[in-house]
C-alpha cells in the first residue's frame, strides 16, 4: 500500500489509549527490521530520519526504500523527518514523499520559533503533510544537536497551549524529563506535568527519547496521552553489538551479509518489543 499519513495512525492509536512506535532508521538492513518486526505483529509504523541520516543515506534513497517496502508490505507505513531545523530540507522530504514532518524550532525564541514551525505548517498542509512541533526542550544527544541539562526545559502546559494555537501543529512532542540517549541513572517522568499537557492540549503528544525509560514509566506515559513513542539509541545499540560481537567470534570476517545479517536480526527484536511495549501490534487492518 501507498506510505499513509503519521496523524491518522497515531489518533487511531491514541483513541484506543496505545501509541504508534516510531523508530529512527539508519541504512536498508534497519528499514527492513523495522519493517519485518511491525508486519510479524500487524503493527502500523512509523519510520523517521534525522537530519544526519539524510547527510549520510540520501533523502531520495530513503525516500525510495521505504515506499518500496511499503509497496512489500500490507501494513501502514508512515514516512516522518525528525528533529529538522531547515525548512529547505523539509521541501526535499516532502519531495521525497515524506507523509509527515518535525520542525524543530525549539532553540529559538517563542516567537522567532512560532514563525518557523508556521511557515513550515502552512506549506506542509497545502500539500497534504501533518507536522509535529516541540514545545520545552529535551536534553541529551541525537545527530549534530546536544542539549545539555542546563538548555534543556520541562513543557509548560500553558505555553504548550499557545503553541499549539499560534503555529497548528498536528502533533507535539513534550519535555517531561526524557532525554535523547541513554540515561545515567533512572529517568522520572513528570507524569503531573504530562496530564495537565494532555487536558488542555488537543493535538496527540509525542514522547522522544523513549530509550532506556523502564517499560512501566513508557505505559503510564501512554496510558496518560502519549501517542507516539520515538525510540533511536535502543536501535543502535543492539545492531552495534551484534557487529562487534560477529567480529569478536570471527576476526577475519569480510562478508557484509553476516555481520549485517546478525545486526538485522537484533534490531528486528527490538522493534517487536517496542511495539509491543507500545500496543500498537495488531491495529494495522
Ligand atoms: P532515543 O535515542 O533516546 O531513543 O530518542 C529518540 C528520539 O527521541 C528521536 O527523536
Amino acid at each position: 500500500m501507498p506510505l499513509v499519513s503519521s496523524l491518522a495512525l497515531i489518533k487511531k492509536a491514541r483513541a484506543e489509549k496505545k501509541a504508534i512506535a516510531a523508530f529512527n532508521i539508519h541504512n536498508l538492513e534497519t528499514i527492513q527490521a523495522v519493517v519485518e518486526g511491525a508486519s510479524e505483529l500487524r503493527a502500523p509504523v512509523i519510520i523517521q530520519t534525522t537530519p544526519g541520516t539524510l547527510k549520510h543515506a540520501g533523502v531520495e534513497y530513503i525516500g525510495a526504500i521505504v515506499r518500496k517496502a511499503s509497496e512489500l508490505y500490507d501494513i501502514p507505513i508512515a514516512l516522518h523527518m525528525d528533529h529538522c531545523p531547515s525548512y529547505d530540507t523539509i521541501v526535499a522530504c516532502i519531495r521525497n514523499q515524506y507523509t509527515s514532518v518535525m520542525i524543530d524550532g525549539a532553540h529559538l525564541p517563542y516567537k522567532d520559533n512560532v514563525r518557523l514551525v508556521s511557515s513550515v505548517v502552512k506549506m506542509a498542509h497545502a500539500v497534504g503533510v501533518q507536522v509535529e512541533g516541540e514545545i520545552g526542550r529535551i536534553s541529551g544527544v541525537e545527530d549534530d544537536l546536544f542539549i545539555n541539562e542546563a538548555e534543556a526545559a520541562y513543557t509548560i502546559p500553558e505555553e504548550a497551549v499557545e503553541f499549539v494555537k499560534d503555529t497548528g501543529v498536528d502533533t507535539l512532542a513534550i519535555a517531561i524529563g526524557t532525554a535523547h540517549g541513554m540515561y545515567k541513572g533512572e529517568p522520572k517522568l513528570d507524569f503531573e506535568r504530562l496530564s495537565t499537557i494532555n487536558e488542555l492540549v488537543d493535538v496527540p503528544l509525542v514522547l522522544h527519547g523513549a530509550s532506556g525509560v523502564p517499560d512501566e514509566s513508557v505505559r503510564e506515559a501512554i496510558a496518560r496521552g502519549i501517542a507516539k513513542v520515538n525510540i533511536a539509541t535502543e536501535l543502535k545499540n543492539p545492531m552495534a553489538d551484534a557487529i562487534k560481537s560477529a567480529f569478536a567470534q570471527n576476526p577475519e570476517e569480510n562478508d557484509p551479509r553476516k555481520y549485517m545479517g546478525a545486526a538485522k536480526a537484533a534490531v528486528k527484536e527490538m522493534v517487536r518489543n517496542k511495539i509491543l511495549l507500545c500496543g500498537c501490534d495488531g491495529l494495522a487492518i
